[in-house]
């Protein structure tokens, strides 16, 4: 068998980003999705969604001849000897996830394994809660294809840790791999097809159960989620006592090693496709085992609430909102994305246009995607400036670079009345206070 002949199936923002990573280092890549209208994107060398460095990778290797999109799952499946399955897995309106997706691919595979031969390696990468790959994934595949387990094929469970915005970067310089395997022939052969991968770069790989692997990434996005709660909260705190900054107090604390300073900046909160879908699974798994997750349910509540602080921000400054003008820089979950999926734009928005607000929007590259949410409730800006002329408040909700550069200056030139409110700490307060009324996530006056 020859374990650079890969297929990837489900071309989103993991699938894809990672099969053209593979594409670029050699391997002969099959990508499979059931929408053919992604497919013919991709083949034309266009990637749905905003990353960084993929699309000139995407260029590489579909000149070189690597990478190959299709919808046949058959050919797929024969032509290669190793499958990662990377489909979504959404969260149904409990919050627990929703694995039809996985249920399907998993349906193709032992539908096609029945007439292979040769032996296949299947490697979960979707993000499943504990006992997915065991009960769902390889009992499917046993019964359609008529095939054992750790036998005629192997399985593993191998979890990604990919930001948007950096995924390029993530995958070639992964802090370590997390291998759960069916059983040790399964967990050797993506060990060598990671070492493969990486070659004298190889991360420290990890290779435990398929349980053990799937828990990890929740306990990886809960506890990140988690740390920026805490700061959230010191934030809060903060904000009630005198002469205090919470970048202080995390740059104070993150000098602990045992702390570490990553993931402390306190803001508006986190949003994204990932933390709130996976904590609030988390969260639902736990309570299907009849086990009430205390913590988990504070680093959800602390991030339900946070955005609003911005909101009552606006009220302490300018009374009531009816027909107030506010500028919304940034609208991305986070800088280097046009993502919006749970971003917190959407709920301060939301929240000023109930109380009458006049809302101005302006986001360096999620305006398409901003359109589709908010429709006519609020004006589009097409740079920061035209975003906040003649406003009366502006809120600082995504740290994008380009409202770094703003002086203060700028505020009392475009505004009518130059009130900031940083949302993510991107200002020095020194240079803003005095010169414009200013009000920070977690600076206590
Ligand atoms: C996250 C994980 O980092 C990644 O490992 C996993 O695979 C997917 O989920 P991503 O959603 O791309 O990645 O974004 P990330 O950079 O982790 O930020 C998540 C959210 O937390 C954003 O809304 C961001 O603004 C917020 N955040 C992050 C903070 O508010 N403070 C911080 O210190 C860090």
């Amino acid at each position: 068998m020859n374990m650079r002949n890969v297929s990837v199936f489900g071309l989103g923002y993991v699938g894809l980003t990672f099969a053209i990573c593979l594409a670029s280092k050699g391997f002969n890549v099959i990508g499979v999705d059931v929408d053919k209208f992604k497919i013919d994107l991709i083949s034309n060398g266009k990637i749905p969604f905003h990353e960084p460095g993929l699309n000139e990778l995407l260029d590489e290797v579909l000149r070189n001849g690597n990478f190959r999109c299709t919808d046949n799952y058959w050919t797929a499946i024969t032509e290669s000897s190793i499958s990662f399955i990377c489909v979504g897995t959404p969260s149904k309106p409990d919050g627990s996830i929703d694995l039809k997706y996985v249920k399907n691919v998993s349906t193709d595979v032992g539908t096609v394994l029945k007439y292979k031969d040769m032996y296949h390696l299947i490697v979960v990468r979707s993000t499943v809660t504990p006992g997915t790959t065991r009960n769902l994934v390889r009992k499917v595949v046993e019964h359609l294809s008529g095939k054992k387990c750790g036998f005629h094929f192997g399985l593993c469970m191998n979890p990604e840790f990919l930001r948007e915005g950096s995924a390029v970067h993530d995958i070639f310089h992964s802090d370590r791999v997390i291998i759960g395997e069916f059983d040790s022939k399964s967990g050797d052969l993506l060990e060598s097809f990671y070492s493969n991968f990486y070659g004298s770069h190889t991360p420290p790989i990890l290779r435990t159960s398929l349980e053990n692997a799937e828990l990890i990434k929740y306990a990886n996005n809960a506890f990140l989620a988690m740390k920026i709660s805490f700061i959230n909260e010191l934030a809060n705190i903060c904000e009630y006592i005198g002469n205090t900054d919470v970048k202080v107090i995390a740059k104070g604390i993150g000098l602990d090693h045992r702390v570490n300073p990553s993931f402390l900046n306190a803001g508006l909160g986190w949003g994204g496709s990932c933390f709130p879908k996976d904590v609030q699974a988390l969260i639902s798994f736990a309570k299907n085992l009849n086990y009430d997750p205390i913590l988990l349910n504070a680093v959800k509540k602390v991030n339900d609430l946070q955005p609003y602080r911005a909101v009552d921000m606006a009220k302490k400054l300018l009374g009531k909102l009816k027909n107030k003008k506010i500028a919304i820089l940034g609208l991305a979950f986070k800088p280097g994305t046009d993502d919006m999926r749970n971003a917190v734009s959407i709920k301060i928005v939301n929240r000023l246009v109930e109380e009458g607000a006049r809302v101005v929007v302006y986001d360096p590259v999620a305006m398409d995607n901003a359109r589709k949410i908010f429709g006519n409730n609020v004006v589009y800006a097409d740079s920061s400036i035209q975003c906040i002329k003649g406003c009366d408040c502006c809120i600082i909700v995504t740290e994008w670079d380009e409202f770094r550069y703003l002086k203060p200056e700028v505020f009392v030139k475009y505004m009518r009345f130059p009130a900031v409110i940083d949302g993510r700490r991107i200002f020095d307060p020194s240079k803003f206070l005095g010169r414009v009324k200013y009000v920070a996530i977690g600076l206590g006056l």
